[in-house]
């Protein structure tokens, strides 16, 4: 079964609670259970990790290189606009990659509107709150096919 590992950034553990306005109001771990709920229906399986500490992203990217996953998405929240550790991270692996955010970030403040993985990833979906995660799931699923 092809494995797809779901990455979530900075402050990515306080969704639920954090300015609903943006963000909606469901929690990570409802986000990951929907993800592994659409997993199971797409016939993939899904694996999600958070962490609020860049170094510890960099090295679970690693991971995933020697573990060989058929494709990543990630949320890497701010770390997205200007983190070239996560981009070169990134860089190293050959699987599709999809960016998700849950907000518009281009319908937000300037220094949202750049990514500095917009070159190393397959493509990027954001502005759909969870479905974001949803079709980026979808993405990835029928990217490795
Ligand atoms: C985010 C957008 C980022 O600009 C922000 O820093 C986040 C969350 C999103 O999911 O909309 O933390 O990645």
């Amino acid at each position: 079964m092809a494995k797809i590992l779901t990455l979530h950034g900075v402050n990515l553990n306080m969704f639920g609670k954090r300015d609903p306005k943006q963000y909606g109001t469901a929690t990570l771990a409802q986000i990951d259970a929907q993800l592994s709920a659409l997993g199971k229906e797409l016939g993939v399986e899904v694996e999600c990790y958070q962490t609020n500490i860049e170094g510890e992203m960099c090295a679970r990217i690693h991971q995933a290189f020697a573990d060989k996953v058929d494709a990543v998405i990630i949320n890497a929240g701010a770390w997205t606009h200007y983190s070239i550790a996560i981009r070169d991270a990134l860089a190293i692996l050959t699987v599709p990659i999809v960016e998700v955010h849950m907000s518009n970030v281009h319908a937000r403040e300037p220094f949202r509107h750049h990514s500095v993985f917009a070159e190393v990833v397959k493509g990027q979906i954001c502005g759909f709150g969870v479905d974001s995660y949803l079709l980026g799931l979808r993405a990835a699923a029928s990217a490795i096919q």
